[in-house]
């Protein structure tokens, strides 16, 4: 089996927390067609770019629209997500993301963002996360959407690695069929259930047991230098509680 030599992460829902977001605004809009939505079909948007998330919704409702229409609905959900998007601050990063990918560079890893929205660059300034990040590839420079693995091929090449060296990180059921069939480990971000098909399904990057099991499983090297990291911040926070006991 490969080395792991690099990472590849998902934008919405593994680094931060704004697929809430999209289903909020897409949820909007299919209202104001008449159309209802689950949460459940909502895993079906996760991943899918703008435009074939229109098409599922109208599908659903069983509508056609105008091209005209189509691109001024389109228009109206990212205003609605760009509200949202504008009021966010650091802590919609969700919890552990960041530190995950400060220890990822440390350990020499490659790292890349293999994303299908248009608003990444956005987003990771906003969260003052884009120098970490070797290469980006979203939503404009790609023309098939997941599952399709060309956002992951294109990150895989533009790293100059190899797919089976590279993890995969994916909150969506697209991403994970993207991921898989473009020969990459993954790791699912969320539930089992719903991620079957992922090598491995976490709740989050944040270190827990679960995470020192998963890099144990992609990696054995790396499980060693990640757990020693996880040891060194289960010591800060001993010592820090210490700390407030013998204050307190
Ligand atoms: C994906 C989201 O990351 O990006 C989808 O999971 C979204 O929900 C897609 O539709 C496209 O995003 P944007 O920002 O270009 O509309
Ligand atoms: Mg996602």
């Amino acid at each position: 089996m490969a080395t792991i030599k690099g990472f590849i992460f998902d934008l919405d829902g593994v680094i931060v927390d704004t697929a809430k977001f999209h289903f909020k605004a897409w949820h909007r809009l299919a209202q104001d067609l008449g159309v209802n939505f689950t949460e459940a079909e909502n895993e079906q948007l996760k991943g899918v770019s703008r435009k074939e998330s229109l098409e599922k919704i109208l599908e659903w409702g069983n509508i056609s629209l105008e091209a005209q229409e189509f691109e001024e609905r389109m228009a109206q959900k990212n205003e609605w997500y760009l509200d949202f998007v504008r009021e966010m601050g650091q802590e919609e990063a969700l919890p552990g993301a960041k530190e995950f990918l400060a220890e990822s560079q440390k350990l020499n890893l490659a790292i890349g963002l293999g994303s299908a929205s248009k608003n990444a660059a956005l987003i990771l300034d906003l969260l003052e996360v884009t120098p970490l990040f070797q290469t980006i590839i979203d939503g404009t420079k790609v023309s098939n959407s997941k599952p399709n693995p060309e956002v992951f091929l294109k990150g895989a090449e533009a790293l100059n690695l190899a797919p089976e060296s590279l993890v995969v990180f994916e909150d969506s059921i697209a991403g994970i069929e993207a991921a898989n069939r473009g020969g990459f480990r993954s790791v699912g971000i969320g539930n089992k259930t719903i991620l079957k098909d992922a090598e491995i399904v976490v709740s989050g990057l944040l270190r827990t047991a679960g995470t020192q099991n998963f890099m144990k499983v992609l990696n054995p090297y790396l499980a060693l230098a990640m757990a020693l990291w996880a040891k060194e911040q289960i010591l800060k926070k001993t010592t820090a509680e210490l700390a407030y006991k013998v204050a307190t």
